[in-house]
């Protein structure tokens, strides 16, 4: 009988033996399984990768153990922690491999916060980490569901390729407050809002709040504005910190997937005879044109509950209103009055939301600064459809508030 490790709620994390070999056999040779790890592996190297496995818990006492189903006990991909060199030292590891036909149904992050408690509680380490290829993106959101965040960039030679990595850690003092958090969403219990948490919508990957997400400095979100994807900061483009342009989006906006930011770094010189950028290319001349010559437009800014619709293009130097609507698809080049509606290559005024009155009435509001059990009161106001209504509310408040 081998030795388990842990138990979940629906899984068994136990070391593997050589009678597991036709079932890790299957998941280590499976392309789609192993794409991150360069391809299938052989017989050969599906051997020693279990050889390896035995090895670690022989010197260590922990390795990648079996991920087992309690339904059924069929052996559904390896989870574990394993010693990994990290800059010229060694760090404990969370590691998740999953058989393609139960990939999406929570069982990675179920295995890897386990891990995450067996390795803080039971091995004592101070800090774990999580090292992923940077293509490999179900594998990141893992992670950040396990409380980590990407605290480093790395080049790992694997099977004779150079590929890049990204390091995340989660740090048992931290555990305990934010990556708790951020993982409480998954629990069948009364939730809070709480703008820290990087998925905000239960049992769903695809929807992330961006505040918590970014690293960039220059990128600036204000909180509950959430990205119907993950990995925001990609679809900010051409962002050089040269230029030193930001990107400042407030509270409770609203962007679809495949809206993309175009930041100033996109733009050429066009004041000259060449548009061409040989400064950036080996071997030319390494001098960059002088801000006064290139199109710089200033910051991107977006303001507050904006909704931006599906593949809409914003810009560089736009400023977007609060509570506009960008159509999907947008191309948006100019300035964006506050609750108007754009749409079109190039974004053409649609309308107004609402009068100008009340327009008035919901920049004096600015609902979004207010606290969240303010804001929880409000939501009648702010999702009633009679208008006059709102209108005679607001005007009440703001008498209230003086
Ligand atoms: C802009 C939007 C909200 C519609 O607003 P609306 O006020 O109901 O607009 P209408 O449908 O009445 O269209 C008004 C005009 O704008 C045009 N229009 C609307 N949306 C457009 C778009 N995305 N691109 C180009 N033209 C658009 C319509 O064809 C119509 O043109 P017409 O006056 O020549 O007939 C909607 O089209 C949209 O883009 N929604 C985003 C949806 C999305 O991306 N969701 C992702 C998940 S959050």
């Amino acid at each position: 009988m081998q030795r388990v490790i842990i138990e979940t709620k629906r899984l068994l994390l136990r070391e593997m033996c050589l009678s597991d070999m036709e079932a890790l056999s299957s998941i280590l040779q499976d392309e789609n399984v192993m794409y991150a790890y360069n391809g299938a592996f052989s017989d050969g190297e599906t051997i020693d990768w279990m050889q390896k496995q035995l090895q670690r818990y022989k010197e260590y006492g922990f390795g990648l153990w079996g991920m087992f189903l309690k339904s059924t006990g069929e052996m559904i991909g390896q989870c574990g922690i394993t010693m990994q060199e990290y800059k010229r030292t060694q760090i404990p590891e969370i590691g998740y491999l999953l058989a393609r036909k139960y990939w999406h149904k929570g069982y990675a992050t179920e295995a890897a916060a386990a891990c995450r408690e067996y390795g803080f509680n039971v091995l004592c380490f101070d800090a774990l980490y999580s090292i992923i290829r940077d293509t490999n993106i179900a594998s990141q959101n893992v992670a950040l569901r396990n409380g980590m965040i990407l605290t480093d960039t790395i080049i790992k030679h694997y099977r004779g390729v150079d590929m890049p990595h990204m390091v995340f850690c989660v740090r048992k003092d931290d555990a305990k407050s934010s990556s708790m958090e951020t993982y409480k969403n998954t629990k069948e219990t009364e939730v809070q809002p709480n703008p820290d948490m990087v998925f905000p919508v239960r049992d769903c990957e695809t929807v992330t709040f961006v505040k918590p997400t970014v690293k960039n400095p220059n990128i600036i979100v204000g909180e509950f504005t959430y990205f119907s994807d993950t990995g925001f900061e990609r679809h900010v483009l051409h962002h050089y910190d040269f230029n030193g342009d930001r990107l400042i989006i407030g509270k409770f906006c609203q962007i679809a997937s495949g809206v993309t930011f175009i930041m100033n770094g996109a733009n050429h010189q066009m004041n000259a005879v060449s548009t061409y950028p040989f400064y950036i290319m080996e071997g030319w001349p390494k001098t960059p044109p002088t801000a006064e010559n290139l199109p710089l437009k200033g910051d991107t800014v977006v303001g507050n509950d904006v909704w931006i619709g599906q593949n809409a293009t914003i810009l560089p130097g736009v400023h977007i209103g609060d509570g506009a609507i960008i159509g999907l698809g947008s191309v948006v080049g100019h300035d964006i009055e506050p609750y108007t509606i754009v749409a079109g290559n190039p974004a053409r005024v649609i309308r107004k939301r609402f009068d100008d009155e009340l327009i008035g009435l919901l920049q004096a509001l600015q609902w979004w600064n207010k606290s969240i059990s303010e804001i929880q009161q409000l939501i009648p106001l702010l999702t009633d459809g009679d208008l006059m209504r709102v209108k005679k509310s607001i005007i009440k408040i703001l008498e209230q508030n003086g």
